[in-house]
């Protein structure tokens, strides 16, 4: 299994935060926030990681994060020129992921929920997530029927069909470069993730799992607080946001 961690976009609505560096180099609590993907990646035993970035502040990343070492890990770079989606990421990182399986992880998203077992016991198909939201519209958002089928999948609907929003971690076989590369821009010209999960719905490999605990992208101001807030009081608690060796 292989890594992807997606830093790449402007960081628009934290200005004027982000004319100093990039979103995902931001500090929450006490550590850089691209540092809480990273660790998901590596307590579920990833150790070769490829960092998708943004070309403005690609050396602030390659400061902090260098080559891995420090990490116990691989660390390689690629650029992303604009950001056009989610779903480039596997079409930039296709010589990265070979002939292996790939988990996604963006670059602002924090989790409490531990990922280790859903990484390590992943074969194939798609495994997604589902994670109930008071604001669903902000996100790809997943229905379901009464049996716990998937009813629909939609990229932040005006009237979402449920409040489970899929957070941005992805478990994805090596078919994902396949389906990545036949999806069309979307109407706001982007290679939608939500077109992805469908690939992998209408071949029924598609795995969808609820998940507990809080979860942030931390794209806003108030996100990044509450993140901040959250690591804040773990911290004070002395228990690690994440399971084992802290970065
Ligand atoms: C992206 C995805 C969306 C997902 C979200 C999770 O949204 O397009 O499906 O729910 O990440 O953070 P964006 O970051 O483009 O707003």
């Amino acid at each position: 299994m292989k890594g992807i961690v997606l830093a790449g976009g402007a960081g628009t609505r934290l200005r004027p935060l982000t004319y100093v560096t990039s979103k995902q180099l931001l500090p929450v609590y006490n550590r850089p926030m691209v540092f809480y993907p990273i660790q998901t990646l590596i307590d579920a035993g990833i150790t070769e990681i490829l960092l998708i970035i943004a070309p403005k502040n690609a050396g602030d990343f390659l400061n902090l994060l260098g080559n891995g070492d420090k990490f116990g890990c691989k660390f390689s770079y690629e650029v992303q020129p604009h950001p056009d989606g989610l779903a480039q990421a596997f079409i930039i990182g296709e010589r990265f992921i070979g002939d292996d399986n790939v988990t996604l992880i963006l670059g602002d998203n924090l989790f409490e929920h531990n990922f280790t077992p859903e990484i390590q016991s992943f074969k194939s198909g798609g495994r997604i997530f589902a994670k109930q939201v008071a604001d669903p519209k902000r996100f790809g958002v997943v229905a379901f029927d009464k049996n716990n089928r998937v009813t629909s999948i939609e990229e932040k609907p005006e009237q979402p069909k449920s409040n489970y929003a899929i957070p941005g971690l992805y478990i994805f076989d090596n078919t994902v470069v396949a389906k990545a590369k036949k999806i069309k821009p979307s109407a706001r010209g982007e290679l939608e993730i939500v077109d992805v999960h469908k690939a992998y719905l209408r071949e029924k490999t598609l795995d969808v799992r609820v998940i507990d605990g809080k979860w942030y992208d931390c794209g806003t101001f108030e996100s990044l607080f509450e993140a901040s807030d959250l690591v804040r009081a773990k911290a004070l608690k002395k228990q690690p946001l994440i399971a084992k060796q802290e970065l």
